[in-house]
């Protein structure tokens, strides 16, 4: 059977899925007559019709081939998941008690395929299964074919706009947006975790923070922001570590450490009211967590002695890594630290650490010099979030800091510079995007939040 256009109908219309206004057939009312492109996402053959579920990026429609010419072509009978088609038909209301998307379905009454997709043991039904979990190696592998899925695709569309609405925050906070380079050679939080690369004659270093860099424009664009990319050579394969991660930095200046938790604060609570102020976006978070409820205000503020004592305080007690009740020093490793964000359940600022478990650049508390003016902000299921602190601001100081820390301080003589002229009370931080991303969908590894994960073993697709 050849299917042939029937040139007594109306012109169809191109149109994407994502448009609402067609008119809809109704009874004996015609609909708008469309030409939808996109590919088969599910598909049921019946006795009286075969039923697409068509995808095109933009949304999901119904569309209806009654039995016929339209389902007896070698091109219907091979029809699989990925086909791309371009439907012709008249858009229709649902029938009373039918449930599509948007209430509506199309009556083909003529296609072409354009590219068809294997219906026999290579059919992408094969390869992907929704019964395995998305940061399984084998899922990880068929990463491109998993992005198809509802599931990955949604989060994307968060992604998207969880990015697009931190713009609109630090634009609307009259942040200047920069873009620091990549190729760096220095370090800003530890040489453990370091990526080097050859660089012409020189070794070059993947950037782990733009920070320093952030710091260096204060003076002539005032407070700053960047959204980019942040290597880490984590030997650690923990659910919230990746290699290279999308960082959101901001640096602000002639601030107090007060400042910058509000600041912080305002930030995350106007980027989650922009999100879920779009309805499209909205209805994506509420599948994937259906319980997510804005973060009530103030967040909860804790200083590190008092997680200490937290910690020790409960029955049992959440011990250290070495399996000794915390002290004073200790790191909060990432087991206790998400303990103790899920039984506190609610944002927490966790703050002044001491100075030997923090990145040489923070800046001491003037009432406490044993601890820093540093902050990680803490989310229920996911734990840090962001890290940020007050910068060390003296020449001295600094030059002593790198000595400690056993850094060349001749590779950070730019950096130095800015304490040589005119130094100033500021302070800034790193959020990473992923982590936010599995704290507001509901994510068991910000794996799942990334379009190709990067993370020790794995650098494909
Ligand atoms: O706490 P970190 O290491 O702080 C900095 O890099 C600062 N220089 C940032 C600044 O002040 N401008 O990292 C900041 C955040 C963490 O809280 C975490 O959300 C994320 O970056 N992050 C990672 N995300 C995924 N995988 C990793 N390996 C990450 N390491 C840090």
């Amino acid at each position: 059977i050849v299917l042939k256009e029937d040139s007594s109908l109306p012109k169809a219309v191109k149109i994407k899925i994502g448009r609402k206004d067609i008119e809809l057939g109704e009874g004996d009312k015609k609909g708008t007559r469309v030409k939808v492109l996109g590919r088969i996402h599910r598909l049921r053959a019946q006795k009286q019709a075969t039923f697409i579920t068509l995808v095109d990026g933009y949304g999901h429609l119904q569309c209806v081939l009654q039995a016929g010419d339209l389902t007896k072509t070698y091109d219907a009978l091979t029809f699989a998941q990925g086909t791309s088609l371009a439907l012709y038909g008249e858009m229709r209301k649902l029938p009373e008690g039918a449930t599509a998307p948007d209430g509506r379905e199309l009556l083909v009454d003529y296609y072409e395929v354009l590219g068809a997709s294997p219906s026999d043991q290579d059919a992408i039904t094969n390869r992907v299964s929704s019964q395995q979990n998305q940061w399984d190696p084998q899922m990880l592998d068929q990463r491109h074919l998993v992005l198809r899925g509802d599931n990955a695709s949604s989060l994307m569309k968060i992604r998207a706009a969880v990015e697009r609405a931190f713009q609109k925050v630090y634009d609307d906070l009259e942040l200047t947006k920069v873009s620091p380079p990549a190729l760096v050679q220095t370090q800003v939080e530890g040489g453990a975790t370091l990526f080097s690369a050859p660089y012409y004659d020189e070794t070059a270093y993947l950037t782990q923070s733009s920070q320093l860099y952030l710091e260096t424009v204060l003076p002539s664009l005032g407070d700053v922001y960047c959204i980019e990319k942040s290597f880490r050579a984590e030997k650690s394969l923990t659910r919230r570590h990746l290699s290279e991660y999308t960082h959101v930095e901001a640096e602000l200046d002639y601030i107090e450490f007060t400042d910058l938790l509000d600041h912080l604060e305002e930030v995350i609570c106007r980027v989650i009211d922009i999100v879920l102020d779009n309805p499209t976006i909205a209805g994506y978070l509420k599948e994937l967590n259906p319980t997510f409820q804005k973060p009530s205000r103030p967040f909860m503020r804790m200083k590190y002695t008092d997680a200490i004592d937290w910690l020790n305080a409960q029955d049992p007690p959440i011990p250290n890594e070495e399996g000794n009740p915390h002290v004073f020093g200790d790191d909060i490793a990432e087991a206790a630290e998400r303990k103790m964000t899920d039984a506190i359940n609610r944002p927490i600022f966790l703050t002044h650490f001491p100075v030997e478990i923090k990145a040489f650049y923070m800046k001491k508390d003037p009432a406490d010099l044993r601890v820093t003016e540093s902050v990680d902000c803490l989310m229920p299921g996911v734990g840090e979030i962001v890290g940020g602190s007050m910068r060390m601001e003296g020449y001295d100081e600094l030059l002593e800091a790198y000595k400690k820390q056993g850094i060349d301080s001749k590779d950070y003589y730019w950096y130095t510079d800015q304490r040589k002229y005119g130094t100033s009370p500021h302070g800034g931080y790193g959020l990473g995007l992923e982590r936010f991303l599995a704290w507001i969908a509901n994510q068991h590894t910000v794996r799942t939040t990334c379009l190709y994960p990067r993370f020790m073993g794995r650098c494909k697709p």
